[in-house]
């Protein structure tokens, strides 16, 4: 039985066909983020899943999560970027995208060593962010407690590329 606020969450992300690309079925979460009720259900639901010291935002939509998540909680926030985005010394983590690859940064001396970390996210599709991220935020002296996201695509397989890592999708389709 689906809880009351996965239906509350799939209610309100309006899938866009044909974007960013066509056959693409884009996840648009901007009506979830206009209803302050719902949305300020989703923070306090992740914000609720672990204690721990840092959050992670993962551009760009992980921004808008993750921060009110880390206020709600107490613990700091710490951007993963896309390369080129950060100022000061970065490490850098690069994934394979259908035709060509990616890379994400964050700073070097963005985690205390052993800091528990929460990542957060808005989809988890083929998982080649979130691994990045993953691996980056391991690299760079951080624990990650978790992986979070609003929706996971179990279709697309994700999850098998994030072995050993807890994931919790607040909605799985
Ligand atoms: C989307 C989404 C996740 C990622 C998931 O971000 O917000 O970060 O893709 O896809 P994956 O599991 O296949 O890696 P996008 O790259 O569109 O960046 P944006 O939020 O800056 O638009």
């Amino acid at each position: 039985m689906k809880s009351e606020l996965s239906t509350t969450i799939m209610e309100r992300i309006r899938d866009v066909p044909d974007y960013p690309q066509p056959g693409v079925l884009f996840k648009d979460i901007t009506p979830l983020l206009g209803d302050p009720v719902a949305f300020a259900a989703v923070v306090d639901e992740l914000a609720g899943l672990h204690d721990v010291d840092k959050i992670v935002g993962i551009e760009a939509r992980g921004f808008i999560l993750g921060a009110p998540v880390a206020y709600r909680t107490g613990a700091g926030f710490v951007p993963v970027r896309k390369k080129g985005k950060l100022p000061a010394p970065t490490l850098a983590e690069s994934y394979e995208l259908e035709y060509g690859t990616a890379t994400v940064e964050v700073h070097h001396d963005a985690f205390t060593p052993g800091d528990r970390v929460l990542i957060v996210d808005d989809v988890l599709a083929t998982g080649g962010t979130a691994a990045a991220t993953v691996e980056l935020v391991r690299r760079a002296g951080g624990e990650v407690v978790c992986f979070a996201v609003l929706m996971e695509l179990a279709f697309l397989k994700g999850r098998e590329r994030l072995t050993g890592v807890e994931i919790r999708s607040l909605v799985i389709v």
